[in-house]
């Protein structure tokens, strides 16, 4: 998937994926997830203005996302009414606010090396990404940040190589994933709504997962 894809989508105000509300399985299962242990950062990957990142930080924690669409980045920060700063590097631009801070540039560009992450909250980014990417993008996360713990909510329908979304099943994220994460799945229904980011014409095979992926060697 071409960067210029997702810079255009924005553009053109082509955001289906975007929801009007935190998502339902985070309000769910987030103290759960982190266990109500100590307040620390939160990385959320192809974050694009989502309210999730509200929800995070309100509950507390430090809150880093990456985006590729400026536009996106400048509707968070306005939409919300957060004042940051701006911060020019040469291949990206920190977006830098109170609790939240969001890289804007491409993921794979951004340097992580100084950044430590006690979870990962994956709503719609290893989805949003074609195969080989998507094997890119586990292996970013995987060699970045080992000791994170990772709140996966994924899609999985009927055709599987058209996209975005792009369907991904149980048995592809333990491809992903289960050399080194622990994987529980929390949640697995169908989605009848079509109003969701899914594909119309194959809803009635839509099936929403959420997976907790726990590292092995830290558990
Ligand atoms: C499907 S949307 C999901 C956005 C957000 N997670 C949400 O739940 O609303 C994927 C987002 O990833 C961004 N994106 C795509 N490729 C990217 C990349 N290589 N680096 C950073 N952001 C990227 C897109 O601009 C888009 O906003």
């Amino acid at each position: 998937m071409e960067k210029e894809f997702w810079i255009e989508k924005w553009h053109r105000n082509e955001i289906g994926f975007h929801q009007n509300d935190v998502h339902p399985d985070l309000k769910k299962y987030w103290d759960e997830f982190t266990e109500k242990k100590l307040k620390k950062t939160v990385f959320v990957p192809l974050c694009g203005k989502s309210l999730d990142l509200l929800f995070l930080a309100k509950k507390g924690f430090h809150v880093i996302g990456v985006e590729i669409s400026s536009l996106a980045v400048e509707q968070f920060f306005a939409e919300n009414k957060i004042a940051c700063e701006k911060k020019d590097y040469s291949r990206y631009t920190l977006y830098k606010s109170e609790y939240i801070d969001i890289y804007c540039g491409d993921i794979f560009e951004v340097d992580f090396s100084e950044i430590q992450m006690s979870y990962i909250y994956d709503r719609a980014a290893l989805i949003a990404l074609p195969l080989p990417m998507r094997i890119k993008y586990a292996e970013l996360i995987k060699t970045n940040f080992p000791a994170a713990k990772i709140f996966l909510c994924t899609l999985e329908f009927g055709h599987l190589d058209i996209g975005p979304p792009f369907s991904l099943s149980q048995q592809q994220v333990n491809e992903l994933y289960s050399s080194v994460y622990q994987i529980e799945q929390k949640e697995m229904r169908s989605i009848l709504d079509s109003s969701l980011w899914v594909h119309k014409d194959s809803v009635q095979f839509n099936k929403h997962h959420l997976f907790f992926l726990t590292p092995k060697d830290v558990r």
